[in-house]
């Protein structure tokens, strides 16, 4: 059997970007990696961070959803400072004792390579993968020291791709000054407004502890899914003039019984009598918005009636749903990390100029799919797409 090829890229991370990401995926593929360790150092290892590890590490948690080759370990975050690169890598060789190590370096990090502590034990464990660097970077140098540390030792692979000028100094200026953040992950843009970091007016007060017990609630990619509902609801709300606050909390916690066992939401619809319908107490996809406004209620203190009915009906919506609940339920369908399907732009395109016939075109969608699989489709679906075709708006458009 081929030995596993691992690879490693650590950082403060402070926050990870799409260019890491890049950088990671690159990696993986030019070097035939098997997997990809992301490791966040601790706090005392770079004094320069401005958010604390558990903030960091979540976010490396949500970008790393994005690729199933990325694994984030909390290693260095748990380890007792001061953590070394060759405490990383000794500890990795015991967990993967046969397999190849590769650790991810930035060219212009080749020249520091030797005043690293315990620099001989670091090159006996890996490989060193170099990522180029934009601008003018003295390649007659850059040679001499690597064929230096060559000679000493160490290994080096080149990762094929374009240099990246991206860089955490960046995203954290941008988003001190609000400006567009594109090589942000959209949920991480959410996640650090909604908890205020990086010099962002905290707008959310109950924000903060929502989203550390999301955390734990969800997978990852729900996770992520998460706060960019919140964003694109609030976003929505701003289009049509609905209460932002309210659609931004209603999509933040819209999903939060959704990783839930069935069997843990049956029991609580049973014991609090949520709904006594054999069809919506079988099914995960309609049971986790019923419950979910009930855990949004009692585990996490919502108390706002609208705000739980726009939970509740997350999916199916409802004859009469509110317009604060549209912004939810639409957000939930095409906030920007949900994978492409047949109306998705359309759906986006018509939802900046209507939420009543995006909806319309969305519910339609979503049950032509779930009957063209032979899947049961539940009759509030078909209810909520009647009475959105008896609205003006929607009867008006069609004249
Ligand atoms: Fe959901
Ligand atoms: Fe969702």
């Amino acid at each position: 059997m081929a030995k596993e090829r691992i690879g490693i890229l650590g950082g403060a991370f402070d926050p990870i970007h799409q260019g890491h990401i890049q950088m990671a995926q690159a990696a993986l593929d030019s070097c035939q990696l098997n997997r990809l360790y992301v490791i966040p150092a601790g706090d005392d290892a770079y004094k320069a961070c401005v958010v604390g590890k558990e903030d960091r590490w979540k976010m490396v948690v949500a970008a790393c959803s994005q690729d199933p080759r990325l694994v984030p370990s909390r290693f260095e975050i748990d380890s007792p400072a001061p953590c070394y690169t060759a405490d990383t890598l000794l500890a990795l060789r015991k967990k993967h004792p046969k397999a190849d190590l590769f650790y991810i370096l930035g060219a212009d990090g080749v020249f520091k390579l030797h005043r690293w502590h315990r620099f001989e034990e670091v090159i006996a464990q890996c490989t060193f993968l170099i990522c180029p660097r934009p601008g003018e970077m003295l390649l007659e140098a850059f040679n001499a020291e690597k064929a230096r540390l060559t000679a000493l030792g160490a290994k080096f692979m080149m990762i094929r791709m374009q240099p990246l000028s991206i860089s955490s100094t960046e995203i954290r200026d941008r988003l001190m000054q609000g400006l567009p953040t594109p090589n942000l992950y959209s949920p991480l843009r959410e996640f650090c407004t909604l908890k205020g970091l990086y010099g962002m007016p905290l707008r959310e007060p109950e924000a903060d502890a929502w989203i550390d017990k999301l955390f734990v609630a969800l997978n990852p990619r729900r996770f992520a899914h998460s706060l960019s509902v919140a964003g694109y609801a609030r976003r929505l709300a701003r289009v049509h003039g609905e209460d932002q606050r309210q659609a931004e909390q209603a999509g933040l916690l819209h999903d939060c019984a959704k990783c839930m066992p069935l069997k843990e939401m049956q029991r609580i619809a049973t014991q609090h009598s949520l709904t006594d319908d054999p069809t919506i107490l079988s099914s995960n996809a309609l049971m986790h918005s019923l419950v979910g406004a009930w855990v949004a209620r009692n585990e996490y203190g919502m108390a706002d009636p609208e705000v739980l009915e726009a939970i509740a009906y997350h999916n199916t919506g409802h004859a009469g749903m509110s317009r604060l609940a549209m912004c939810v339920c639409l957000a939930d369908s095409i906030e920007p990390t949900r994978e492409s399907y047949p109306l998705l732009e359309q759906v986006r395109a018509l939802s900046e100029l209507s939420l009543e016939r995006a909806l319309l075109m969305s519910l339609e969608g979503t049950a032509a799919f779930v009957r063209s699989r032979g899947k049961y489709l539940h009759p509030r679906t078909q209810e909520t797409i009647a009475w959105l075709k008896t609205l003006p708006e929607v009867r008006t458009h069609k004249k």
